[in-house]
């Protein structure tokens, strides 16, 4: 599905969502390098992904750290960069009496701030066709009771991705967004929830259960691919029916 030895970048490639795609990449042939800042996990994933696998720590709202990565990556590998996951994100609950502009903000720059330097830096770097993959969220349009600053820095997600693959066409770059509903993940333990929470909140899930990362890896590849050839500025639901189905 990709082309042989592609060579993808994924932030936030430690855990959760980014290293499910990791896994996938490296199952279709591509190179992958993945970027965390807790070097200790971002090792030990990449242990588990071979040595088509190159694990880089940088701070993805960090303009010095993804030059630092990318020129990393096309050094190492001796090509330019065909697909870039710009995944890294954090999630906490932020309700407004409680919530300073400074916490508020601090949300904002790495989900919205980490995805602009992500695809900026990597301008330079970009083999053509290049595609990149935002991971926003189905928060993107469902206002959520104190998660403010995840749902704004959400729809700010989808709103880059219409506005980089605007700017881009003419480059043969497509950007593309993914929207996840609720994928099993270590997110939901920083959110301090346990697993029997996410369980239980998953009655709300028209599938009744939440997405397995494979799953979510599954549609990033189809972006990341050929396949996808004839799609840009497009936001992809893989929510399990949560964005498309009425509850009633
Ligand atoms: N799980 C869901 O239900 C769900 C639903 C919709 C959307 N999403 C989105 O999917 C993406 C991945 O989330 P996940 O659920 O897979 O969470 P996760 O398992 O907690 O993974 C988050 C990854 O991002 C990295 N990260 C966080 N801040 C970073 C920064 N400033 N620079 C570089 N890396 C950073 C983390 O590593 P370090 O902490 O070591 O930096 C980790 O590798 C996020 O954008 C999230 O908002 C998730």
């Amino acid at each position: 599905m990709l082309s042989k030895n592609a060579l993808a970048v994924v932030t936030g490639g430690s855990s959760g969502i980014g290293l499910a795609a990791a896994e996938r990449f490296v199952a279709e042939g591509a190179r992958v390098v993945i970027s965390g800042r807790n070097e200790e996990k971002l090792q030990r994933a990449a242990q588990t992904l071979g040595d088509r696998a190159l694990p880089v720590v940088a701070d993805a709202a960090s303009q010095d750290d993804m030059q630092r990565l990318y020129q990393t990556a096309v050094d190492h590998f001796q090509c330019d960069v065909g697909i870039v996951v710009a995944n890294a994100g954090v999630s906490r609950q932020t309700p407004v009496p409680e919530t300073s502009l400074a916490q508020f903000s601090d949300v904002l720059n790495v989900n919205v701030g980490g995805v602009y330097a992500t695809v900026r830096e990597a301008l330079p770097f970009l083999a053509r066709p290049a595609s990149i993959i935002l991971v926003a969220s189905l928060a993107a349009n469902q206002g959520t009771k104190n998660f403010s600053a995840y749902c704004a820095s959400k729809a700010a997600v989808v709103s880059l991705a219409k506005c980089f693959a605007a700017e881009f066409i003419g480059f043969d770059i497509r950007v593309n967004s993914i929207s996840p509903g609720v994928a099993n993940t270590p997110i939901f333990e920083s959110l301090g929830m346990s697993e029997a929470q996410l369980m239980q909140w998953s009655n709300v899930i028209p599938m009744k259960r939440p997405a397995d990362p494979a799953e979510i890896a599954a549609a990033i590849l189809f972006l990341a691919s050929d396949a996808s050839r004839y799609m840009t500025g497009a936001d992809l639901a893989v929510d399990g029916g949560m964005s498309g189905i009425s509850p009633f």
